[in-house]
């Protein structure tokens, strides 16, 4: 059973218990059970009846609109009713119980709305069914046992909605906390990047305030005034950067992937990176596998992610030189593409925290590059993994799940 269609720590066990606790036998699901016939020919109707009483209520028009929902809804509910004449109960009912309380937490449905329906149906299947009993029972004659009372026959049916009914509701209360969490997990995020992107802004606005004051005063010329003329600019540049990478961090990453040629796309980021390596020390190589000449991705995406990757590479060994090595493998189904240099690497302290927006071993960085490729790898389906070891340089490893 998929993890996520368990109800938290319900096992068969439990059930036994909660079925004790409700007073529902093993008898008694014999009894509806007897009645399987009955449930299936109600169920249709029964079904029917249920969502049109629905759309009497303002809570539930806005969801049950889309005609097409509404063939779904029925074929879903009428399955639900059949299954109240099932004999056993055991793991496949848990999860199902657990299915449909999840079901509603994820369209919004509030739970008390949701177990209101229980009473509908209930009321909507007992007459049929009891009209079955009594006419199985008069033909049967003295051969089968008589189905009981109708009040005790009542109080099985009752017993059993209620049981599915405690099970989903438990679901569906367990997934709405899972949403609350999250959703207290990104409002802490968003609070987190809120105060660094103010940080990051602070620190140049500074900067240049000061440099205002001075060139203001009037105190400054010549040389020292072109300096702090140049501070500013790059400052300014600074902050055009920062808002470059903030957008494309927040932009909705929806890939459009197509088969790349992988050499071709990594001569575009050498291009590119050998625009930004000034110092004629660093070389950039390529080394493309016979076998992974193609990857499946997102050509601008792609071509983000490489260059992300190579500008870090250089900007790692600006001042040592060194060499800058793309690469492409198979791995299985997988083609990893790799961005290798042997500059200093990153301090072993500075690793886990390396994925972190806003988070830069560089003074001129943003700290948004390597989560932008986190994000396109994400949005991509693959993976990304990143190896530095001190003085031996980093590797960055791109994994596109397939290359079909
Ligand atoms: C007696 C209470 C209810 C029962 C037993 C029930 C039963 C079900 C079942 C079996 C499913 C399919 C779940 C799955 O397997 O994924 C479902 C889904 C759904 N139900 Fe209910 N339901 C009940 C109440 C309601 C109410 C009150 C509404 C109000 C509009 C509603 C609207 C929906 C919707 C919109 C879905 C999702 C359909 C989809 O996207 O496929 N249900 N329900």
């Amino acid at each position: 059973m998929p993890p996520e269609d368990r109800i938290p720590s319900k096992t068969t066990e439990d059930l036994a218990l909660l079925m004790r606790y409700v007073q529902l036998s093993d008898t008694d699901l014999a009894e509806l059970n007897s009645l399987a016939d009955a449930f299936d020919g109600e169920s249709e109707s029964a079904a029917s009846a249920f969502y049109e009483h629905l759309l009497h209520f303002p809570w539930f028009r806005p969801i049950l609109e889309d005609p097409h929902l509404l063939d779904r809804l029925q074929m879903s509910q009428i399955s639900y009713i059949r299954s109240l004449g099932d004999a056993e109960l055991g793991d496949s009912y848990i999860s199902r119980q657990a299915r449909i309380g999840r079901a509603h937490e994820n369209i919004g449905l509030p739970v008390h709305l949701f177990v209101g329906g229980y009473a509908y149906l209930f009321e909507r299947l007992l007459p049929g069914l009891l009209k079955h009993a009594e006419i199985r029972d008069e033909s049967s004659g003295q051969q089968q046992e008589k189905t009981p009372d109708p009040s005790k026959f009542i109080a099985i049916l009752f017993k059993r909605i209620l049981l599915d009914a405690m099970l989903a509701i438990e679901a569906h209360v367990s997934t709405r906390e899972e949403h609350l969490v999250h959703q207290s997990e990104q409002l802490a995020a968003v609070g987190e990047l809120s105060a660094s992107i103010a940080h990051e802004i602070r620190n140049p606005l500074a900067g240049m305030r000061g440099a205002m004051e001075m060139l203001k005063r009037g105190r400054v010329a010549g040389r020292r005034r072109d300096e702090i003329i140049n501070e500013v600019s790059e400052q300014i540049e600074r902050m055009e950067g920062l808002v470059r990478d903030l957008l494309h961090f927040a932009r909705p990453t929806a890939p459009s992937p197509v088969p790349l040629d992988v050499q071709a796309s990594l001569a575009h980021a050498v291009a590119h990176t050998t625009q930004l390596a000034d110092s004629t020390e660093i070389e950039v190589k390529i080394v493309v596998a016979p076998d992974a000449t193609q990857v499946l991705a997102d050509p601008v995406l792609f071509d983000q992610a490489l260059l992300n990757l190579t500008h870090n590479a250089v900007q790692a060994m600006h001042s040592s030189g060194g060499t800058v090595q793309l690469s492409s493998r198979r791995e299985g189904d997988a083609i990893v593409i790799e961005v290798r240099d042997n500059g200093p690497g990153i301090p072993p302290g500075a690793l886990p925290r390396i994925f972190q927006p806003f988070f830069t071993t560089r003074h001129k960085g943003s700290g948004l590059g390597l989560p932008i490729v986190k994000k396109i790898m994400r949005a991509h389906g693959g993976e990304i993994e990143l190896a530095s070891c001190a003085d031996a340089g980093t590797v960055v490893s791109l994994r596109f799940p397939r290359d079909r």
